[in-house]
């Protein structure tokens, strides 16, 4: 019977025969310990000599790594393996023999696998990480949808911008002038209206000339928005997806925690409420912590970010920053004209900045005031502020950065490890 490694549980003491890769191999004048996976899984077919025609022996012996093959044998269940079964061999058919597969199981420089990731991503811990990728993907389209929410899908090519002119993607759109999407949030606005509560998920593009562990120049937003929420509520509806997210992943993710070696005990604490603290109180604790030099309006850096997330165990909601720091949309905070209500939430460990939030400018002629501080002029935002002038409502939203979630969750230092084909400053390969 053909299966997957993924369902060999279904088959326990049956003969089933699976296509698989071979991706490492032990063996003595007697026996022969494949280790396979089929992309579903991970398990280890033995091949004992006296058990088998010496065909089947010599041909499994001598197998290389990646080599593709059908494996048939009986399933059995071994407690040691962290899969929980093995495959005594009867049979092995080569589909391609691989010949000298340059990522070897000895230790390799982060640019060879860099250059190599279309190979890389067959490997264990990165198919672990990628199945933490798709299960927040899940998890994510869940949460929405249980709690009302519609999926809308934000346009990639726009004219105009969300998050400001300096990190934008140029491109040529016939006569016209486009950009690649940093934010779909303007068009979630406008959903909002339309739907009342929706969220969309696509790539974002930014032209950002940062080189670190917590930037891609393509990255994937979750962007939630919805109408009659105000800043308090947005807060609450955020601290419960992240939750979720995090219990999904420990419920779903077992193996591929373990496989990463991913501290599950400081996941664990991560549920709702989360601490809210606001900009001004952040620059107290930093000041606290030695960091003499943070001066009120000025934006936090990641050794900043890493210091607040130091005092909690949980994700922290940085609210109320200064208007001049953040983007011409957010609300002014009505008790305060120099913050908005907004907020930052910070991971814990030192991941950053994992989403960016705000109740937006709702009123008609302070987002015209804004249009002129900040320079918007030409026809690009004139159906932006359309959504001002035909029944406004109070509304928020937020971005939730997949790739900065799948690092913290997953516990790997640098999110260039949590997109399949990741973009950098110096990389387009492959
Ligand atoms: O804080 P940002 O810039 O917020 C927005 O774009 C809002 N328009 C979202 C909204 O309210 N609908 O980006 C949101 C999140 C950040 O918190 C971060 O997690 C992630 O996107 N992010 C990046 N991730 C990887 N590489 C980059 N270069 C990123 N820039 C932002
Ligand atoms: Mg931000």
């Amino acid at each position: 019977m053909k299966t997957t490694i993924a369902k060999l549980n279904e088959h326990v003491g049956e003969e089933v025969t699976i296509g698989a890769w071979l991706r490492n191999k032990r063996s003595s004048g007697k026996i022969a310990f494949l280790q396979l996976r089929d992309g579903t899984g991970f398990v280890q077919g033995v091949v004992v000599k006296s058990d088998v025609s010496e065909e089947v022996f010599q041909t499994a012996k001598n197998m290389t790594q990646e080599t593709s093959l059908y494996v048939t044998g009986k399933v059995v269940e071994d407690s040691r393996s962290s899969f929980g079964y093995e495959i005594q061999v009867s049979g092995v058919e080569v589909i391609h023999a691989a010949t000298d597969y340059p990522i070897t199981p000895k230790e390799h420089g982060t640019e060879f696998l860099m250059d190599n990731r279309h190979l890389w991503l067959r490997s264990q811990k990165q198919h672990a990480v990628m199945k933490i990728r798709n299960e927040i993907i899940r998890a994510t389209y869940a949460f929405f949808h249980e709690n009302g929410y519609t999926k809308i899908d934000p346009p990639i090519l726009t004219g105009s911008s969300a998050e400001g002119t300096t990190e934008l993607f140029h491109t040529k759109y016939f006569d016209e002038e486009a950009y690649l999407s940093q934010s779909g949030q303007l068009y979630m606005e406008a959903a909002a209206m339309a739907f009342n509560k929706v969220f969309s998920f696509g790539p974002t593009f930014r032209a950002e000339k940062s080189k670190t562990r917590r930037h891609l120049i393509e990255f994937w937003m979750i962007e939630p928005e919805m109408a009659f929420v105000e800043h308090e509520e947005s807060l609450e509806i955020q601290e419960n997806y992240i939750s979720y997210l995090v219990a999904s992943v420990l419920k779903n993710c077992k193996l591929d925690l373990e496989i990463l070696g991913r501290d599950t005990e400081k996941l664990a604490k991560v549920t709702a409420p989360f601490p809210r603290i606001t900009y001004d109180e952040a620059i107290d604790l930093l000041k606290e912590k030695g960091f003499d030099d943070v001066e009120w309006g000025e934006d936090f850096g990641a050794p900043h970010e890493t210091a607040i997330a130091e005092s909690f165990d949980k994700p922290v909601f940085i609210t109320h920053y200064p208007a001049e720091i953040k983007a011409f949309y957010m609300k002014p905070d009505p008790n305060r004209e120099d913050v908005v209500l907004c907020a930052d939430l910070i991971a814990p460990e030192g991941y950053g900045e994992i989403i960016g939030g705000s109740q937006r400018i709702d009123d008609l002629e302070l987002m015209e005031k804004r249009y002129e501080e900040h320079n918007l002029t030409g026809d690009a935002y004139n159906w932006y502020l359309e959504l001002r002038k035909y029944g406004s409502v109070p509304h928020s939203g937020f971005g939730l950065g997949l790739e900065r979630t799948v690092a913290w969750l997953s516990g790997v230092e640098h999110v260039r490890e949590t997109i399949p084909f990741p973009r950098l400053l110096n990389r387009l390969y492959p």
